[in-house]
Protein backbone atom coordinates (compact mmCIF):
# COMPACT_ATOMS: atom_id res chain seq x y z
CA UNK A 1 0.00 0.00 0.00
CA UNK A 2 1.26 3.43 -0.77
CA UNK A 3 2.63 5.25 2.16
CA UNK A 4 0.63 8.35 3.01
CA UNK A 5 1.61 11.54 5.25
CA UNK A 6 0.14 11.32 8.81
CA UNK A 7 -0.83 15.12 10.75
CA UNK A 8 2.53 14.36 12.81
CA UNK A 9 4.39 13.85 9.53
CA UNK A 10 5.45 10.04 10.63
CA UNK A 11 5.06 8.02 7.54
CA UNK A 12 3.16 4.62 7.52
CA UNK A 13 2.69 1.92 5.10
CA UNK A 14 -1.12 1.39 5.88
CA UNK A 15 -3.09 4.60 5.66
CA UNK A 16 -4.59 3.79 9.30
CA UNK A 17 -8.11 4.29 9.94
CA UNK A 18 -10.07 5.45 13.52
CA UNK A 19 -13.07 3.64 13.94
CA UNK A 20 -14.82 6.31 16.17
CA UNK A 21 -17.19 4.51 18.44
CA UNK A 22 -18.32 7.52 20.33
CA UNK A 23 -20.03 9.28 16.98
CA UNK A 24 -21.26 5.49 15.48
CA UNK A 25 -23.59 5.06 18.82
CA UNK A 26 -24.99 8.62 18.77
CA UNK A 27 -25.60 8.21 14.73
CA UNK A 28 -27.61 4.78 15.85
CA UNK A 29 -29.58 6.51 18.88
CA UNK A 30 -30.35 8.78 16.76
CA UNK A 31 -32.31 6.26 14.23
CA UNK A 32 -33.34 4.28 17.26
CA UNK A 33 -35.29 7.86 18.45
CA UNK A 34 -36.75 7.94 15.02
CA UNK A 35 -38.20 5.09 14.37
CA UNK A 36 -39.53 4.66 18.21
CA UNK A 37 -41.14 8.15 17.08
CA UNK A 38 -42.69 6.52 14.05
CA UNK A 39 -43.97 3.71 16.00
CA UNK A 40 -45.94 5.68 18.64
CA UNK A 41 -47.09 8.62 16.23
CA UNK A 42 -48.44 5.19 14.72
CA UNK A 43 -49.99 3.84 17.73
CA UNK A 44 -47.56 1.44 18.89
CA UNK A 45 -45.83 1.15 22.52
CA UNK A 46 -43.14 3.19 23.55
CA UNK A 47 -40.14 0.63 24.42
CA UNK A 48 -39.80 0.23 27.72
CA UNK A 49 -36.69 -0.95 29.33
CA UNK A 50 -36.26 -1.95 33.33
CA UNK A 51 -33.00 -2.28 34.96
CA UNK A 52 -32.42 -3.74 38.49
CA UNK A 53 -29.81 -2.55 40.58
CA UNK A 54 -28.48 -4.45 43.53
CA UNK A 55 -26.06 -2.18 46.50
CA UNK A 56 -24.16 0.68 45.82
CA UNK A 57 -20.81 -0.41 43.68
CA UNK A 58 -19.94 2.90 42.07
CA UNK A 59 -18.94 1.20 38.49
CA UNK A 60 -22.54 -0.50 38.25
CA UNK A 61 -24.05 3.08 39.54
CA UNK A 62 -22.01 5.05 36.42
CA UNK A 63 -23.23 1.97 34.32
CA UNK A 64 -27.51 1.96 34.78
CA UNK A 65 -26.93 5.69 35.46
CA UNK A 66 -25.93 5.75 31.41
CA UNK A 67 -28.48 2.73 30.32
CA UNK A 68 -31.04 5.02 31.69
CA UNK A 69 -29.66 8.54 29.79
CA UNK A 70 -29.34 6.19 26.86
CA UNK A 71 -32.75 5.16 26.85
CA UNK A 72 -34.16 8.90 27.30
CA UNK A 73 -32.25 9.38 24.33
CA UNK A 74 -33.73 7.14 22.57
CA UNK A 75 -36.91 8.01 23.43
CA UNK A 76 -37.60 4.74 25.47
CA UNK A 77 -39.44 4.38 29.08
CA UNK A 78 -36.87 3.33 31.74
CA UNK A 79 -37.63 2.17 35.03
CA UNK A 80 -35.04 1.46 37.95
CA UNK A 81 -35.74 -0.95 40.57
CA UNK A 82 -33.12 -0.74 43.77
CA UNK A 83 -32.45 -2.74 46.70
CA UNK A 84 -29.64 -2.82 49.13
CA UNK A 85 -26.60 -5.32 49.03
CA UNK A 86 -28.40 -7.45 51.61
CA UNK A 87 -31.59 -8.57 49.84
CA UNK A 88 -31.72 -12.29 49.67
CA UNK A 89 -32.37 -14.53 46.20
CA UNK A 90 -35.38 -14.91 46.88
CA UNK A 91 -36.69 -11.48 46.93
CA UNK A 92 -34.53 -10.94 43.85
CA UNK A 93 -36.05 -13.78 41.93
CA UNK A 94 -39.42 -12.54 43.27
CA UNK A 95 -39.22 -9.23 41.07
CA UNK A 96 -37.99 -10.60 38.50
CA UNK A 97 -40.81 -13.42 38.30
CA UNK A 98 -43.03 -9.42 38.51
CA UNK A 99 -40.68 -8.36 35.53
CA UNK A 100 -41.48 -11.41 33.66
CA UNK A 101 -45.19 -11.06 34.05
CA UNK A 102 -45.46 -7.27 33.71
CA UNK A 103 -46.71 -6.54 29.98
CA UNK A 104 -45.59 -3.17 30.19
CA UNK A 105 -41.85 -4.13 30.61
CA UNK A 106 -40.29 -5.28 27.28
CA UNK A 107 -37.14 -5.76 28.33
CA UNK A 108 -34.79 -5.97 31.38
CA UNK A 109 -31.48 -6.60 32.82
CA UNK A 110 -30.27 -7.21 36.15
CA UNK A 111 -26.70 -5.45 36.53
CA UNK A 112 -23.97 -7.60 37.47
CA UNK A 113 -21.91 -8.20 40.20
CA UNK A 114 -24.17 -9.21 42.25
CA UNK A 115 -23.57 -9.91 45.92
CA UNK A 116 -21.66 -13.14 46.89
CA UNK A 117 -24.50 -14.44 48.75
CA UNK A 118 -26.67 -14.68 45.53
CA UNK A 119 -25.87 -16.96 42.44
CA UNK A 120 -25.96 -14.68 39.31
CA UNK A 121 -26.61 -17.47 37.08
CA UNK A 122 -29.59 -18.59 39.14
CA UNK A 123 -30.66 -15.01 38.33
CA UNK A 124 -29.61 -14.82 34.55
CA UNK A 125 -31.49 -18.62 34.26
CA UNK A 126 -34.62 -16.96 36.08
CA UNK A 127 -35.27 -13.69 33.60
CA UNK A 128 -37.69 -14.56 30.46
CA UNK A 129 -35.31 -15.23 27.45
CA UNK A 130 -38.05 -13.35 25.58
CA UNK A 131 -37.01 -10.07 27.76
CA UNK A 132 -33.58 -10.83 28.45
CA UNK A 133 -32.04 -7.84 26.78
CA UNK A 134 -28.72 -8.42 28.09
CA UNK A 135 -28.54 -11.60 25.86
CA UNK A 136 -27.23 -13.11 29.18
CA UNK A 137 -29.49 -16.47 29.34
CA UNK A 138 -28.42 -19.96 27.84
CA UNK A 139 -31.54 -19.81 25.50
CA UNK A 140 -30.09 -16.51 23.83
CA UNK A 141 -26.27 -17.78 23.70
CA UNK A 142 -26.97 -21.04 22.34
CA UNK A 143 -29.78 -19.56 19.24
CA UNK A 144 -27.02 -16.94 19.19
CA UNK A 145 -24.34 -20.04 18.53
CA UNK A 146 -26.23 -21.59 16.25
CA UNK A 147 -27.13 -18.57 14.08
CA UNK A 148 -30.96 -18.42 14.91
CA UNK A 149 -32.26 -14.37 15.80
CA UNK A 150 -31.72 -13.62 19.55
CA UNK A 151 -30.74 -11.27 21.92
CA UNK A 152 -27.08 -10.73 21.41
CA UNK A 153 -24.87 -9.54 24.60
CA UNK A 154 -24.10 -6.13 23.72
CA UNK A 155 -20.22 -5.85 23.48
CA UNK A 156 -20.26 -8.22 20.42
CA UNK A 157 -23.06 -7.02 19.12
CA UNK A 158 -21.14 -3.69 19.65
CA UNK A 159 -18.13 -4.98 17.88
CA UNK A 160 -19.84 -6.30 14.95
CA UNK A 161 -22.33 -3.17 14.14
CA UNK A 162 -18.86 -1.40 13.83
CA UNK A 163 -17.60 -3.67 11.69
CA UNK A 164 -20.11 -3.73 9.39
CA UNK A 165 -20.56 0.34 9.72
CA UNK A 166 -16.94 1.01 8.48
CA UNK A 167 -17.91 -2.03 5.74
CA UNK A 168 -14.78 -3.86 7.02
CA UNK A 169 -14.43 -7.28 5.13
CA UNK A 170 -14.85 -10.61 6.94
CA UNK A 171 -15.61 -12.82 4.71
CA UNK A 172 -12.60 -15.46 4.42
CA UNK A 173 -10.04 -13.39 6.81
CA UNK A 174 -8.18 -14.82 9.57
CA UNK A 175 -9.91 -13.67 12.61
CA UNK A 176 -7.59 -14.06 16.03
CA UNK A 177 -10.18 -13.48 18.86
CA UNK A 178 -7.84 -12.73 22.07
CA UNK A 179 -9.58 -14.04 25.53
CA UNK A 180 -12.39 -16.59 26.14
CA UNK A 181 -14.98 -15.20 28.41
CA UNK A 182 -18.28 -16.41 27.93
CA UNK A 183 -19.94 -12.19 27.29
CA UNK A 184 -16.75 -11.37 24.72
CA UNK A 185 -14.78 -14.38 23.95
CA UNK A 186 -16.92 -16.91 22.93
CA UNK A 187 -19.76 -15.39 21.31
CA UNK A 188 -17.77 -12.78 19.29
CA UNK A 189 -15.65 -15.95 17.99
CA UNK A 190 -19.09 -17.49 17.11
CA UNK A 191 -20.60 -14.62 15.65
CA UNK A 192 -17.21 -13.99 13.32
CA UNK A 193 -17.36 -17.80 11.90
CA UNK A 194 -20.61 -17.40 11.35
CA UNK A 195 -22.48 -17.82 7.64
CA UNK A 196 -23.17 -14.11 6.45
CA UNK A 197 -21.99 -10.36 7.18
CA UNK A 198 -20.00 -9.72 8.89
CA UNK A 199 -18.94 -13.23 9.80
CA UNK A 200 -17.22 -15.85 7.50
CA UNK A 201 -14.05 -15.41 8.98
CA UNK A 202 -12.24 -18.06 10.00
CA UNK A 203 -11.51 -18.04 13.66
CA UNK A 204 -8.55 -18.81 16.02
CA UNK A 205 -9.25 -18.20 19.89
CA UNK A 206 -6.07 -17.54 21.93
CA UNK A 207 -6.62 -17.30 25.93
CA UNK A 208 -3.94 -17.31 28.87
CA UNK A 209 -2.87 -20.66 28.00
CA UNK A 210 -2.16 -20.48 24.62
CA UNK A 211 1.19 -21.37 23.76
CA UNK A 212 1.83 -19.24 20.45
CA UNK A 213 -0.31 -16.44 20.51
CA UNK A 214 2.19 -13.88 18.81
CA UNK A 215 2.70 -16.37 16.00
CA UNK A 216 -1.14 -16.55 15.59
CA UNK A 217 -1.42 -12.64 16.08
CA UNK A 218 1.12 -11.67 13.60
CA UNK A 219 -0.93 -14.34 10.76
CA UNK A 220 -4.38 -12.61 11.60
CA UNK A 221 -5.99 -10.01 9.45
CA UNK A 222 -8.29 -8.92 11.97
CA UNK A 223 -7.54 -8.80 15.99
CA UNK A 224 -10.25 -8.75 18.89
CA UNK A 225 -8.28 -8.13 22.00
CA UNK A 226 -10.25 -8.98 24.96
CA UNK A 227 -7.81 -10.11 27.49
CA UNK A 228 -8.42 -7.26 30.01
CA UNK A 229 -4.73 -6.78 30.33
CA UNK A 230 -3.19 -2.95 29.23
CA UNK A 231 -1.37 -2.31 26.21
CA UNK A 232 -0.32 -6.46 25.76
CA UNK A 233 -0.93 -6.46 22.00
CA UNK A 234 2.49 -4.81 20.88
CA UNK A 235 3.42 -3.82 17.21
CA UNK A 236 5.94 -6.93 16.53
CA UNK A 237 2.58 -8.91 17.11
CA UNK A 238 0.51 -7.36 14.54
CA UNK A 239 0.44 -7.43 10.94
CA UNK A 240 0.67 -4.54 8.29
CA UNK A 241 -2.75 -3.40 7.00
CA UNK A 242 -4.46 -5.58 9.90
CA UNK A 243 -7.72 -4.57 11.10
CA UNK A 244 -7.73 -4.17 15.03
CA UNK A 245 -10.78 -4.04 17.56
CA UNK A 246 -9.75 -3.62 21.19
CA UNK A 247 -12.81 -4.50 24.46
CA UNK A 248 -10.51 -3.62 26.86
CA UNK A 249 -11.17 -1.16 29.51
CA UNK A 250 -8.85 -0.96 32.62
CA UNK A 251 -8.40 1.76 34.89
CA UNK A 252 -4.78 2.41 35.31
CA UNK A 253 -3.18 4.96 38.13
CA UNK A 254 -2.36 7.99 35.87
CA UNK A 255 -0.98 11.20 37.25
CA UNK A 256 -1.84 13.00 34.20
CA UNK A 257 -5.83 12.70 34.91
CA UNK A 258 -7.90 14.74 37.20
CA UNK A 259 -9.47 10.98 38.00
CA UNK A 260 -5.87 9.74 38.68
CA UNK A 261 -6.85 6.84 36.30
CA UNK A 262 -7.13 6.43 32.88
CA UNK A 263 -9.15 3.99 31.01
CA UNK A 264 -6.20 1.67 28.69
CA UNK A 265 -6.80 -1.07 26.24
CA UNK A 266 -5.56 -4.35 26.02
CA UNK A 267 -3.66 -2.81 22.58
CA UNK A 268 -0.48 -0.38 22.66
CA UNK A 269 -1.95 2.37 20.74
CA UNK A 270 0.43 4.51 19.72
CA UNK A 271 2.81 1.96 18.34
CA UNK A 272 0.15 -0.77 16.91
CA UNK A 273 -1.74 2.24 15.30
CA UNK A 274 0.65 3.04 12.18
CA UNK A 275 0.70 -0.45 11.36
CA UNK A 276 -3.21 -0.80 10.98
CA UNK A 277 -6.02 -0.43 7.99
CA UNK A 278 -8.21 0.18 11.39
CA UNK A 279 -8.21 0.23 14.60
CA UNK A 280 -10.82 0.74 17.73
CA UNK A 281 -9.50 3.51 20.14
CA UNK A 282 -9.84 3.53 24.08
CA UNK A 283 -12.10 5.28 25.29
CA UNK A 284 -14.38 5.57 22.16
CA UNK A 285 -14.20 2.69 20.67
CA UNK A 286 -16.27 -0.33 21.43
CA UNK A 287 -17.21 0.79 24.53
CA UNK A 288 -19.68 3.62 23.43
CA UNK A 289 -20.96 1.17 21.39
CA UNK A 290 -22.15 -1.40 24.51
CA UNK A 291 -25.06 0.57 25.72
CA UNK A 292 -26.10 1.38 22.23
CA UNK A 293 -26.04 -2.53 21.40
CA UNK A 294 -28.21 -2.68 24.63
CA UNK A 295 -30.90 0.19 23.40
CA UNK A 296 -31.25 -2.24 19.69
CA UNK A 297 -31.80 -4.91 21.89
CA UNK A 298 -34.47 -2.84 23.45
CA UNK A 299 -36.11 -1.88 20.54
CA UNK A 300 -36.29 -5.21 19.14
CA UNK A 301 -38.12 -6.19 22.64
CA UNK A 302 -40.34 -3.74 22.00
CA UNK A 303 -41.40 -4.86 18.40
CA UNK A 304 -41.26 -8.47 19.53
CA UNK A 305 -38.47 -9.10 16.55
CA UNK A 306 -37.19 -12.34 17.85
CA UNK A 307 -39.88 -13.39 20.25
CA UNK A 308 -43.16 -13.68 20.00
N1 LIG B 1 -21.99 -5.45 34.33
C1 LIG B 1 -21.02 -5.09 33.46
N2 LIG B 1 -21.47 -5.14 32.18
C2 LIG B 1 -22.75 -5.56 32.25
C3 LIG B 1 -23.74 -5.79 31.25
O1 LIG B 1 -23.52 -5.65 30.05
N3 LIG B 1 -24.95 -6.19 31.72
C4 LIG B 1 -25.21 -6.39 33.05
N4 LIG B 1 -26.42 -6.80 33.40
N5 LIG B 1 -24.30 -6.18 34.00
C5 LIG B 1 -23.07 -5.76 33.59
Amino acid sequence: MKSEALNNNQLTESPMNIIDGKATAQQIKAEIAAEVKEIVAAGGKQPHLAAVLVGHDGGSETYVAAKCKACEECGFKSTLIRYEADVTEQELLACIDRLNQDADIDGFIVQLPLPKHISEQKIIEAIDYRKDVDGFHPINVGRTSIGLPAFVSATPAGILELLKRYNIETAGKHCVVLGRSNIVGKPVASLMMQKGYPGDATVTVCHSKSKDLKEQCLKADIIIAALGSPEFVKADMVKDGAVIVDVGTTRVPSTVTKSGFKLTGDVKFDEVAPKCSYITPVPGGVGPMTICSLMMNTLHAGKKTYYR
